[in-house]
């Protein structure tokens, strides 16, 4: 499969650091095309955990080419902790690149990101607070720095002036703020610059290169398809798409270079932030699944809202990304459950009944859960390395899932582990067929 593409089908946190982490193994390169230091993947490599914001999984395999595309917005001092820290744990972080278009999250975008929060009050978005929005919107408005821009110094202060002047109303509160004043942030971003430049690079040539020679691309999504600026629970979504199509535009290649689309969802829903959720679980059940999957935020250890699986988002997910191929992560969390609720409806205001997606926002908020319920089981599923060696019920709950929606399931996880992935016959056909 040379080009494939791994996006969340959910609201995020779906565990596609880990499935990105065991494809980048057989990868030639992995690229990261969208999202910035909002996103937040756990690896865990034996005892070593490691915990990565921009950079691509991949990273841990010495020398394998991990990309950050032009589509991601990057926060130069995020990504030089970064690498300090891969460093000092003896990684080496010799594969990394990252575009030069690709748009920098200055300090005036964070200050953006919280007072915008601060001021919508009881509305707020529940953002990350990493500047992402303000930062994709600079981009919007072409009053974007991008990574080339560091590597100039008279160009990087007049694009700063410019991206200044008219924020000056808004950033009056912080007018004695040091880490926004022009000149000191001219310096501090030359100097970040210099730290980056070998890393700088063309990356969508380096992803030509890599299938021209039918190489294996892994194009790495961030966040999930429910938070999707244009198909997602807007204006509760993050400020770029991360589904499959933002792949072509935010790596540079075309929509024929993607030969494969696997959506992760896990075995149940989460959300981080404010906005509708249908299957929200909210007393005891909800509290059980948030501890029982360790359901805190990676990056900002928010407790995430938990809820049961939501079958109306998984098939819109389906459509919008194209998949071919759906990975079902943390089925263990859901032993000792039973029984086990599945949304296959929503019931909407006025007794209104929806087997799609609503696309009306005010419906959506006011719409719950039909639920179609399935046996769980109480065996341990954790040694489970194929699906035979599932309890029966366990395999009913992933067959139907995969009945409903029509796509192969590929992968099952059942723990944090590498070695906790069912590798299912799909997925080996998948494999076999691009080979
Ligand atoms: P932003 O991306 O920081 O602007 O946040 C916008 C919304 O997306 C908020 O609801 C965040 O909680 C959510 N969000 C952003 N990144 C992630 C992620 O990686 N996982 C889950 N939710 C995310």
């Amino acid at each position: 499969m040379p080009g494939l593409a791994i996006v969340g089908a959910q609201w995020g946190d779906e565990g596609k650091g880990k499935v990105t982490d065991l494809l980048a193994e057989q990868a030639d390169v992995v690229i990261r095309f969208q999202g910035g230091n909002n996103a937040g993947h756990t690896i865990v490599r034996g005892d070593e955990v490691y915990r990565l914001h921009l950079i691509p999984s991949g990273i841990l395999y010495p020398g394998k080419l991990c990309l950050i595309g032009n589509g991601v917005v990057v926060d130069p001092k995020v990504i030089t902790s970064e690498l300090d820290e891969l460093r000092r744990r003896g990684v080496d972080t010799g594969g990394l690149r990252i575009s030069a278009n690709a748009h920098i999250i200055m300090p005036y975008h964070l200050l953006l990101d919280s007072e915008g929060e601060t001021k919508l009050g009881k509305l707020q978005i529940g953002t990350t607070r990493r500047g992402i929005g303000p930062c994709y919107a600079d981009k919007a408005a072409r009053l974007g720095i991008r990574m080339q821009d560091l590597l100039d110094e008279k160009i990087l202060r007049q694009k700063i002036y410019a991206a200044l002047e008219p924020k000056r109303q808004l950033l009056r509160p912080f007018a004695k703020d040091p880490s926004i004043d022009l000149h000191a942030m001219t310096e501090e971003y030359r100097t970040l610059g210099h730290r980056l430049e070998p890393y700088i690079a063309d990356t969508q040539r380096i992803v030509w290169d890599a299938l021209d020679r039918n190489g294996m691309v892994v194009f790495e999504g961030a966040q999930g398809t429910l938070l999707d600026i244009d198909h997602g629970t807007y204006p509760f979504v993050t400020s770029s798409n991360p589904v499959a199509g933002a792949a072509c535009v935010g790596a540079g290649v075309g929509p024929k270079d993607i030969d494969e689309v696997w959506g992760i969802a896990k075995a149940y829903v989460t959300r981080v932030g404010a906005g509708p959720f249908p299957t929200e679980l909210e007393g005891e059940l909800g509290d059980r699944i948030r501890e029982a999957g360790g359901e805190f935020g990676t990056t900002t250890g928010r407790p995430r809202r938990c809820g049961w699986l939501d079958l109306v988002g998984l098939r819109y997910a389906v459509r919008l990304n194209g998949l071919t191929g759906l990975a079902i992560t943390k089925l263990d969390v859901l032993t000792g459950i039973d029984p086990l609720c599945v949304a296959t409806e929503y019931s909407g205001p006025e007794g209104a009944t929806f087997s799609e997606f609503p696309y009306h926002q005010s419906i959506l908020h006011k719409s719950t859960g039909i639920y179609t319920e399935l046996p769980g089981w109480q065996e341990d599923i954790t040694g489970a390395r194929s699906l035979e060696d599932l309890p029966q019920t366990a395999r009913e709950y992933i067959e139907y899932i995969e009945e409903f929606l029509g796509v192969p399931v590929v992968l099952v996880g059942v723990g944090p582990g590498r070695d906790q992935m069912i590798w299912t016959e799909a997925a080996r056909r998948l494999q076999q067929a691009a080979a």
